[in-house]
């Protein structure tokens, strides 16, 4: 990571063609509201009730989709894979522990492997941030490079996926207040839904946290930060819990898991300091017992499995979205 480069200004930039149209989806950032709208209403088009077959059409027929995931996935990687299928696309997954990389290829050397395979659709998830920025400046012009999840930057999909799953509940977000609660220092998460949440003019935000997990103070511009969650909690429509993200902490950082549940997690009794209609979400995967009980996961107002469905549909919208431009 280099300090000096602003990554959301990098990505900003590369990912518009000269057309100024969207080549590359690698931050939410810059997107206008137009833009967002357009992929949540396709995105809403592929949406089918549990228990329906799912929607397909051949809008990728011909086109290779490739999934490279530096870090581990499950819901990101299987629904990029089924949306990419059910449009019609060729896909590769490629199984980072026994690929090349381990014997020292690089990345770039990766990616221009699967370029000459004719694979143009690039999926990536690394822990390294600005890596989607750096790849989208090296490939050929007709490739387009989808970031699904960039260190703490951004995980523009999962921004559009919570998005949507907000207005199928709340479609007036104007009027709504949304609590994000967590390690929101770590959550590219956060950042994406937050930057999605405030292009379509959201009500309110309000985070909460301990100090140290919370952002700093230049991030999520005009949120309320609070550190009692039973304060920031008060009457919100939405709240949203973060994974503790151990991976991308000093030691020193990490919270005792029953303390923090007890101060910070979201437990039945403090859900109900939330309006009565509130929706609970939480990106997963869980840890359970610490920012979220099972009671609360598990319960009425929880949508973290629509959640996971939206992602299929929100997925399908952003190839369906890039693939039109080529
Ligand atoms: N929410 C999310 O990105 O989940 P995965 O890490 O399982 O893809």
């Amino acid at each position: 990571m280099n300090a000096s480069i602003n990554y959301i200004e990098l990505s900003k930039s590369v990912q518009r063609d000269a057309n100024n149209r969207l080549k590359h989806l690698i931050t939410l950032e810059g997107l206008s509201r137009d833009e967002i709208i357009e992929l949540l209403d396709l995105a809403q088009l592929y949406v089918r009730r549990p228990g329906e077959l799912p929607a397909r059409d051949r809008s990728l027929s011909g086109h290779t989709v490739a999934n490279l995931f530096f870090e581990p996935s499950t819901r990101t990687r299987v629904s990029f894979e089924l949306a990419a299928m059910r449009l019609g696309a060729d896909v590769v997954n490629l199984d980072m522990q026994t690929s090349s990389r381990v014997k020292g290829e690089t990345v770039l050397d990766t990616i221009y492997t699967l370029q000459a395979m004719h694979a143009d659709i690039l999926v990536m998830r690394d822990s390294e941030p600005g890596l989607p920025a750096h790849v989208a400046q090296h490939v050929a012009p007709h490739i387009n490079i989808l970031n699904a999840g960039e260190a703490h930057v951004s995980h523009p999909t999962q921004g559009l996926l919570d998005t949507l799953t907000i207005r199928q509940h709340k479609p007036d977000i104007k009027n709504i207040s949304i609590l994000i609660v967590g390690d929101l220092m770590h959550s590219r998460v956060a950042r994406s839904t937050w930057s999605a949440l405030t292009t379509l003019g959201i009500g309110e935000v309000r985070i909460a946290g301990p100090e140290h997990l919370l952002p700093p103070a230049n991030e999520f511009y005009g949120a309320i930060r609070y550190t009692d969650v039973n304060k920031a909690i008060k009457d919100v429509d939405v709240v949203m819990t973060l994974r503790i993200q151990k991976e991308r902490m000093a030691s020193a950082h990490i919270p005792d898991d029953n303390a923090y549940c007890r101060e910070f997690g979201l437990t039945s009794a403090r859900v109900k300091l939330a309006r009565p209609d509130a929706i609970v979400m939480h990106p997963a995967p869980m840890n359970r017992g610490v920012e979220i009980t099972d009671e609360v996961a598990d319960g009425k107002q929880s949508v973290i499995q629509q959640q996971v469905t939206n992602g299929v549909a929100i997925r399908m919208a952003v190839l369906t979205q890039l693939s039109r431009k080529n």
